[in-house]
């Protein structure tokens, strides 16, 4: 078998064979570079069947280990998005639901693409380490319900190397590769059911309804063939989901809303998630129930305290939820003011590399991350704009930064004259 054959079959669109798939994710190591970015590109134009899709899933959650969590009690759930801008629903539910007598096993990944990632926001904070042992993460979970880590290099290597990859190649739109990705990972960290955040609009990988949806369909098929219960939720990512993006920025707007100082589309989509993952674990009888656990434990400060726990047993200081001063600060900052008018649109792609742009995402491999970097947006769609608040202040170390991103980010919001509707950031359920 030959890798350049594979590569030309899937660009004259022919379907791939098992062995052809598991082939070349065997070559993750010993071929280069280069190409495995044309193969990817040619499945992002090409596309793949869903026998392909399994197949590839399948390669890549038996290229390392898979976790085995049976020494943790209890029905262990994890969540998963498809990746979006102020998408920081795992810091709020992961800790709350956890709050809530649930074993939490997240293993999260890096920003992509436009998109941010959990590992960057949790290392904006000092200290935390999020390398750690399948022993060392059942222990934890064992000790204290909760644990939020990376993908080991033993788990799924295959997905760790196109994933970095994809990110710096223009190839992570495309629904068999973030389907494979997702799932293979999923997978192979052992846990019994999975809910999943599938994002829809201007800032999802998946632009359409239509798309959204056959990502979903895709995943929980797999789900179905591999025996593990998979809910997946549609969710809206025409505009940034929470205010704050960037990774500080992030950690601070989670832990107001463990606070209980702050509701919005954020909470919204963390709680839905979070009440579908106490279904699923068996710790509430319905999504209405769970809803109210989630909601007491905001209340009474559980949710809050389970973060601060989480952030001390993985190294990290928890003073900094008490005093956000304690975050490396941004040496700059910018108000951006637009015209008057209704919120009618973001091309919230836009606002990620906005934000990617003042230093808060990558470009290249292994590219360090300003974790003080991002933007605080202050308002939605349907909302008036009235200049008497600056709509959005951006935070870098660099004054070339942010002059690139206001443009990127002035060009990104669509302001008129008519009046318009607020967006349901929770579009549809599918169990
Ligand atoms: N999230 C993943 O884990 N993989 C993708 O390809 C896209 C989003």
């Amino acid at each position: 078998m030959n890798f350049i054959d594979i590569i030309n079959k899937k660009r004259l669109n022919k379907e791939l064979t098992t062995e052809e798939i598991y082939y070349f994710i065997d070559r993750i190591g010993k071929a280069p570079d280069y190409q495995f970015s044309a193969l990817m590109m040619a499945i992002c134009l090409n596309g793949m069947t869903h026998r392909e899709i399994a197949d590839l899933t399948g390669a890549m959650l038996y290229s390392g280990d898979i976790i085995d969590l049976t020494a943790i009690e209890g029905v262990k759930v994890d969540k998963h998005s498809t990746g979006g801008v102020a998408d920081t629903t795992t810091l709020v539910l992961a800790p709350l639901a956890a709050s809530c007598g649930l074993p939490v096993v997240k293993m999260s990944g890096r920003g992509l693409g436009h998109t941010g990632g959990t590992l960057d926001k949790l290392e904006s904070i000092p200290g935390f380490n999020i390398s750690l042992t399948q022993e060392e993460a059942v222990k934890q979970v064992n000790d204290m319900g909760v644990v939020i880590m990376g993908q080991t290099g033993k788990l799924c290597p295959a997905d760790g190397y196109l994933y970095k990859l994809r990110d710096v190649t223009g190839t992570v739109q495309s629904i068999p590769l973030i389907a494979s990705s997702i799932m293979s990972k999923k997978l192979a960290a052992g846990t019994d059911a999975i809910v999943l955040d599938v994002k829809c609009g201007s800032g999802a990988f998946m632009k359409s309804l239509d798309d959204a949806r056959a990502l979903a369909a895709e995943m929980v098929e797999i789900g179905k063939k591999l025996k593990r219960s998979v809910t997946a939720i549609i969710t809206d990512m025409n505009q940034p989901l929470g205010n704050n993006i960037g990774n500080t920025l992030e950690v601070i707007e989670a832990a107001e809303i463990l606070k209980g100082n702050l509701k919005g589309d954020l909470y919204e989509v963390s709680l839905t998630l979070g009440s579908e993952m106490l279904v699923l674990g068996g710790i509430a009888e319905s999504t209405e129930k769970a809803r109210e656990m989630l909601d007491e434990n905001i209340k009474n400060g559980k949710g809050l305290a389970k973060f601060k726990e989480l952030i001390v047993r993985q190294g990290g200081s928890p003073y900094v939820l008490d005093d956000y001063s304690r975050f490396k600060q941004p040496k700059l900052s910018k108000e951006i003011y637009l015209d008057e008018g209704y919120v009618h649109a973001f091309d919230t792609e836009a606002v990620g590399r906005a934000s990617a742009a003042l230093g808060a995402g990558r470009t290249s491999y292994d590219m360090p991350i300003d974790y003080s970097a991002g933007i605080v947006v202050n308002y939605r769609i349907g909302d008036k704009y009235d200049k008497t608040a600056p709509f959005a202040v951006m935070y870098s170390d660099d004054k070339d930064k942010i002059k690139d991103a206001e443009e990127i980010f002035t060009e990104a919001v669509t302001i008129g004259a008519e009046k318009c509707d607020k967006i349901n950031p929770v579009i549809e359920v599918i169990r």
